[in-house]
């Protein structure tokens, strides 16, 4: 073959599979994108509805990143699971080819690492672009990239070219049908195979009507599949969320709350009653091994019009799976899959529980032992960080689920390294300020051997520095800085040899961008 005739061939197989990738969107009916509730039971679920595609909870590219993979021989699952032993992400051969990640993330190379990480076992990978929410928005992430396109433009087109599995992003309606199509287009070009678009503003509200013209306006002239998304006030059914898609002009449609509320809505034969699809639910969460606050928070809202009845008030009493088992007379499933699952552990020599010489490891950080060990001396930790069971009204602040802590590496504050500069709690101030958020709250713990950690929350979010400190200021600084990096605010290095650290504030809207350095002799 000549190497033109080579080249043919090469762009002709380029073209099929870009082709393949976006016909993986096209006339498709998905499950939506819902945090906690689009765990593998639900996902599931869905797909055995009829459900074509369904997206995974949102999971921040920093939480994913510092998971390992790891084969389930006792479920046939695989499981991305943090040092402390948590499942963050569980997925199996069933929906493999149907289930696409979806992360939040500010940073190209951390969103390429992260779908990296992940593409073996998923069937496209997503960013979330739509999400208003203040944890999101400050640290750069969600609906903060529909301001940022240069950024956006960035992370999908590293994404596009790292990965072979099919890209998307999901956005939301932009102030003008021109800003909407303009921001389109521009991820269009960067090779995504699709892209989804929630019909409200970045401002709406989700109870707000969806924007039906605006939508249709602002598809144009696109020549990916665009994925309708906002509609589920409008539907409650399949037949009824077709019709809604078709009048949207878009190629496929995906479904959060209609779903939430009755995971039927994917049957073309009609909905089921809600009491048996959650039935349905609780099977899966317990042959799956689902966190049971997880499982109790999607049966609660699977369960939404009888949270009053018999049921609903056995499930919102129950803290074990076996209590939740028994509000479905599953009691006998409960004692078979429990055994079942214990004898096949036995026999693969496999648990998630840390054995002994990777007790240090699972423990995680220090900062996340401490709180571990906090929570356990309470007996309010019900594995997935809900709270939900603990006794909240009781305490003077809520324990902090160090599962809910993000732990920043880098974040090493050293006085000496920072004289004459603003130091990284003067950084958070301005930025809490300016934003109008609460004021950073502080909490400090001492280390067996003394030393220092501390935990910085900031709105609905939890920082902390890897490393302990020597000193209380010191940790308190550190974990402010944590604070800072992970919320895109500063970058930062530090260089202990040369006695060097080198902060840079990268939000314009603070000051201009600045960059300080010292060095000390
Ligand atoms: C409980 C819940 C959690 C959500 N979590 C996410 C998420 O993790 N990622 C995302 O992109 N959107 C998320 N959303 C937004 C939905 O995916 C969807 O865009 C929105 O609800 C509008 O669609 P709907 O009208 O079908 O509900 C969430 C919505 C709900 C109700």
């Amino acid at each position: 073959m000549g190497d033109t005739e080579s080249k043919t061939t090469q762009e002709a197989v380029a073209a099929d599979n870009t082709e393949a990738k976006r016909m993986q969107y096209c006339g498709k009916m998905m499950l939506a994108p819902m945090v906690r509730m689009g765990t593998l039971p639900t996902r599931l679920l869905a797909l055995r509805y009829g459900a074509d595609l369904v997206y995974g909870e949102e999971i921040v590219d920093y939480k994913i990143l510092r998971c390992s993979r790891v084969e389930n021989p006792v479920l046939d699952t695989v499981d991305f699971v943090m040092p402390s032993g948590l499942v963050v992400f569980r997925t199996c051969k069933e929906e493999k080819d149907r289930v696409i990640f979806q992360m939040g993330t500010a940073d190209p190379q951390r969103a390429v690492e992260v779908a990296k990480l992940v593409e073996n076992d998923v069937a496209g990978i997503d960013v979330n672009m739509g999400c208003p929410k203040n944890f999101s928005i400050k640290g750069g992430m969600g609906a903060a990239l529909l301001r940022e396109p240069d950024l956006a433009y960035d992370i999908m087109a590293a994404l596009t070219k790292a990965v072979k599995v099919p890209v998307t992003c999901k956005i939301r309606l932009l102030p003008t049908r021109e800003a909407t199509m303009s921001f389109m287009k521009r991820m269009q070009s960067t090779g995504i195979a699709a892209i989804g678009l929630h019909g409200r503003l970045r401002e709406q509200r989700p109870r707000e009507p969806v924007q039906l013209d605006a939508m249709t306006a602002a598809i144009g002239d696109m020549h990916i599949p665009v994925i309708a998304n906002g509609g589920s006030l409008d539907f409650k059914n399949y037949s009824e969320a077709h019709a809604w898609m078709e009048k949207t002009g878009c190629d496929s449609l995906m479904i959060a709350r209609a779903a939430q509320n009755n995971l039927s809505v994917f049957r073309k034969e009609g909905t089921l009653p809600q009491v048996d699809v959650a039935r349905e639910y609780m099977l899966l969460a317990l042959q799956y091994d689902n966190a049971v606050g997880n499982t109790k928070y999607c049966l609660q809202k699977l369960l939404s019009k009888c949270l009053t009845s018999d049921l609903g008030k056995q499930v919102h009493g129950a803290h074990t799976m076996r209590q939740l088992c028994a509000a479905f007379g599953l009691t006998s499933e409960y004692e078979t899959t429990t055994r079942q699952q214990e004898e096949a552990a036995q026999r693969f020599g496999f648990t998630l529980t840390p054995s002994d010489d990777q007790i240090d490891e699972a423990k995680g950080t220090p900062i996340e032992a401490l709180l571990k060990e906090e929570m356990d001396k309470d007996g309010k930790s019900d594995g997935d960080g809900d709270g939900e069971c603990g006794d909240e009204g009781a305490r003077k602040r809520p324990k902090i689920d160090p599962h809910d802590v993000t732990i920043i590496d880098n974040a090493k504050y050293f006085r000496r390294h920072f004289k004459r500069c603003k130091t990284p709690r003067e950084h958070l101030s301005n930025y809490t300020t300016r934003y109008n958020l609460p004021a950073a709250e502080f909490e400090t713990h001492q280390t067996k051997d003394r030393r220092f950690v501390c935990t910085c929350r900031v709105g609905d979010s939890v920082y902390a520095p890897r490393d302990p400190s020597s000193s209380k200021k010191e940790a308190l600084q550190s974990a402010a800085l944590a604070a800072l990096i992970a919320r895109g605010v500063v970058s930062f290095s530090c260089d202990f040899e040369a006695r060097e650290s080198t902060l840079r504030v990268l939000d314009s809207n603070l000051e201009p961008k600045t960059t300080q350095q010292s060095a000390t002799a």
